[in-house]
């Protein structure tokens, strides 16, 4: 099934609120980027604005950890509220500790991998996650241009998962680029630019629904 999570690093930060409101019954998730100025080299949203959000809006909220030491806080954003949290594989903490205590705490598990690590580096993974985020970019920023080096890692990735699983894609992701992802066997589909930095978002969000829904998945 295709799912849509816009990502709310582009949205406007004096109206967050407001713009996620006008989004939520049109998306599947809401994505939320969080940096630590550590991992990435840029600092972003943390706890209190998850368990604010969290409080006003029913959205399944994905949670996008690009920080250092994931163990230190995958509670804390459990707790906030976080339905799905992802941590890195690069990141120095051991990744089977962090799935197994997302499992714990009764939460959906996300690994993730830049565009340049390579797919076996989770492979031991995959039976106990729910889903895999394939970086299209390099984290840190939004408006990037897709790396075209991450893409040959989807049919790996969604053959490694089976039918079932999720396997997102996040960074550089519009309404005209996204057929060719959901093609290589993803369908979770994060984007922030194509959504908020659009005129109209929730068009926005039709379109790149209606564009990866008319492929056939592999
Ligand atoms: C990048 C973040 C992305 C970012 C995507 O490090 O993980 O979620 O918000 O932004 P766009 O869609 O603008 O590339
Ligand atoms: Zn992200």
């Amino acid at each position: 099934m295709i799912k849509i999570a816009p990502s709310l690093l582009a949205a406007n930060v004096a109206r967050l609120g407001e713009e996620v409101k006008r989004i939520e019954s049109y998306a599947d998730m809401l994505h939320v980027d969080v940096m630590d100025g550590h991992f990435v080299p840029n600092i972003s949203f943390g706890v209190p604005v998850v368990a604010g959000l969290r409080k006003a809006l029913d959205l399944c909220f994905d949670v996008h950890l690009m920080i250092t030491h994931p163990l230190q806080y995958i509670e804390k954003f459990a707790n906030a509220g976080a339905d799905i949290i992802t941590v890195h594989i690069e990141s120095p903490d051991d990744t089977a500790e962090c799935v197994r205590l997302i499992k714990s705490l009764g939460k959906k598990a996300g690994v993730a991998l830049n565009p340049d690590t390579s797919p076996q580096r989770l492979a031991h993974l995959v039976g106990g996650i729910d889903m895999v985020l394939q970086m299209t970019v390099f984290p840190g920023f939004g408006g990037q241009s897709m790396e075209e080096q991450a893409l040959g890692n989807l049919p790996v990735l969604r053959e490694m998962l089976g039918k079932d699983k999720d396997l997102q894609v996040d960074g550089g992701i519009y309404a005209d680029n996204c057929a060719e992802l959901v093609r290589l066997g993803a369908n979770v589909i994060v984007s922030g630019t194509g959504i908020f930095g659009q005129p109209d978002p929730v068009d926005a969000i039709v379109k790149l629904k209606n564009n990866a829904s008319a492929v056939v998945q592999p």
